[in-house]
């Protein structure tokens, strides 16, 4: 299975750091990748990192996903809870999916308690900061060397 692991971050990320930092934390985007580079090569993963405020782009680095990676990380952030479109995407992948939100979400407003992309997802990370994305990596690289062993 190929080591190739893309981390999807959907609309606002990109304002992680000065968006509610009492929510999100003060920890930018980059500090996010920079941290999701130094474990995936500690795990021997190569990582595509990527945010969008568009939910068609999300959707076609999920279909580029499908022909190269082994596992996706995705925090779709408000499209979590909206997006049938990346829903159907990530069941057109077949290796695992990890699901990441920041914030515990099932602490906060009622409409964020469902996930679309729950339905799908192999694994939930929810209210353990940012270092639920680098936690997300280390399962799903345990999960592709299970596959290998
Ligand atoms: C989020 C939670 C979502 O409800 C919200 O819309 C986000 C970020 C999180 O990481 O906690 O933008 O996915």
């Amino acid at each position: 299975m190929s080591r190739l692991v893309y981390v999807l971050n959907g609309p606002n990320l990109n304002l992680l750091g000065k968006r509610q930092p009492h929510i999100y934390g003060h920890e930018t985007l980059a500090d996010v990748e920079a941290d999701c580079r130094r474990v995936g090569q500690e795990l021997g993963l190569e990582i595509r990192f990527h945010q969008s405020n568009r939910e068609y782009e999300i959707i076609d680095w999920i279909h580029e996903a499908r022909e190269t990676a082994g596992g996706i990380v995705i925090n779709p952030a408000a499209f979590t809870h909206t997006s049938v479109a990346i829903l159907d995407a990530l069941n057109a992948f077949e290796f695992p999916v990890i699901e990441v939100h920041i914030s515990n979400v099932h602490k906060r407003e009622a409409f964020r308690h469902h996930s679309y992309v729950s339905l799908r997802a192999d694994g939930v990370i929810a209210g353990l900061g940012t270092q639920g994305y680098t936690l997300a990596l280390q399962r799903i690289a345990k999960l592709i060397n299970d596959k290998k062993a």
